[in-house]
């Protein structure tokens, strides 16, 4: 027995190993899902989300799912915002199916209990009039609920993130533009990261805006605040859409300061401020982590170089979107639908700053730091 295991180990000494070096290897993902963030990380519920559009809440009840579970929206009389979970507490039914009178009181299709604006099951037609209404009748409530931007945010726990604040937005010499709702595959950190991210433009984005941008990422400065960080960086572009050029105004090559702010989890903004030929134009990127796969993604525009006219508004809609579908198809592809938050995991470069302050920031509330 002794010898046999002798034998063993000196057979093993002399193995010539054929494996590659290891650092040509597939790395062995050693990290559980605690140091990625999916999109149903239970940290995120305590941060303000995205849910939908303010117009997209009637007075008749609508699901929306966020962070892997349903939730039943419906306008009351008063104009409020109703939001609970998604399931009437009798037998889990979802109370989307059912309908709303006049005051907001929301009854259940299935056996016609009634909830108000509260929550509170105020009729239980089985029971008739005199009845006694078990006091666990009552909906699942979010911590909190409120509209911002057009937009409604909820937070399923007390949010230790703020709320995000486009600056420009309630600047009268803004118009707005919306893009319209996209529903996708993918993780809402990806998702962040991709829109944080200055080194992708010639790539992902040579047939819309990135043929002419230099690659190399310029010296940029970041400052972190909380849950919220902005960066800012300035770079020469050619400003090809300049009337100004032609007319021998200005240069072809021209200043750009670009400005992202980030608010965590998934709310974004960059301004760009066209520094010789005027006009500031940001963009508004709220991500709502809809559940493991899917995200939605809400963006719009704040212009003041448009002159208020719709058709060029419409046209520059039109524009980010076709950004927007370059983008996905490179977010649709991941395999792993988590943001990478240990930073082993990836290689970073000083080009990479705004997207490692995302992954630290994530990361500081992943473990309640
Ligand atoms: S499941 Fe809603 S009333 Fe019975
Ligand atoms: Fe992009």
């Amino acid at each position: 027995m002794v010898e046999r295991r002798r034998r063993v180990i000196g057979r093993s000494k002399r193995y010539k190993s054929n494996a590659a070096p290891r650092e040509q290897r597939l790395p062995i993902d050693r990290y559980s899902e605690r140091v990625r963030l999916s999109n149903v990380d239970p940290a995120l519920e305590a941060c303000w989300q995205v849910v939908c559009r303010s117009e997209e809440v009637t007075h008749q009840p609508r699901a929306f799912a966020l962070l892997g579970r349903h939730w039943v929206l419906w306008r009351l009389g008063d104009g409020t915002v109703a939001a609970f979970l998604d399931q009437c507490p009798h037998r889990l039914a979802p109370l989307s199916l059912g309908t709303c009178d006049d005051a907001g009181t929301l009854r259940c299709s299935y056996h016609g209990w009634q909830f108000d604006g509260t929550g509170t099951c105020v009729d239980i037609p089985a029971l008739g009039d005199a009845a006694h209404l078990p006091s666990r009748a009552r909906l699942t409530a979010p911590h909190d609920v409120t509209e911002s931007h057009g937009l409604v945010f909820m937070a399923i726990r007390p949010s230790r993130t703020p709320l995000p604040h486009v600056t420009v937005a309630d600047d009268p010499s803004f118009q707005r533009g919306d893009l319209p709702v996209t529903t996708t595959t993918g993780a809402a950190g990806l998702f962040a990261d991709n829109f944080l991210d200055v080194a992708h433009f010639p790539f992902v984005h040579a047939a819309t805006f990135g043929a002419g941008e230099e690659h190399e990422v310029p010296t940029y400065t970041l400052e972190r605040d909380g849950y919220t960080f902005s960066a800012t960086y300035e770079h020469l572009f050619a400003n090809r859409e300049d009337p100004g050029v032609e007319a021998g105004l200005r240069p072809l090559v021209q200043r750009r300061a670009l400005t992202y702010r980030y608010t965590a989890p998934f709310h974004m903004e960059l301004e760009i401020n066209y520094l010789d030929a005027g006009g500031t134009n940001v963009i508004g990127f709220f991500i709502a982590p809809a559940d493991g796969d899917h995200v939605r993604i809400y963006s719009a525009l704040w212009r003041n170089d448009l002159g208020g006219s719709p058709e060029a508004m419409a046209e520059a809609v039109a524009f980010e979107v076709a950004v927007l579908d370059e983008d996905l198809v490179i977010q649709n592809a991941y395999r792993d639908r988590s943001l990478p938050l240990d930073p082993t995991i990836e290689v970073h470069t000083k080009a990479d700053r705004t997207t490692v302050e995302l992954r630290r920031i994530l990361s500081d509330l992943v473990s309640g730091r």
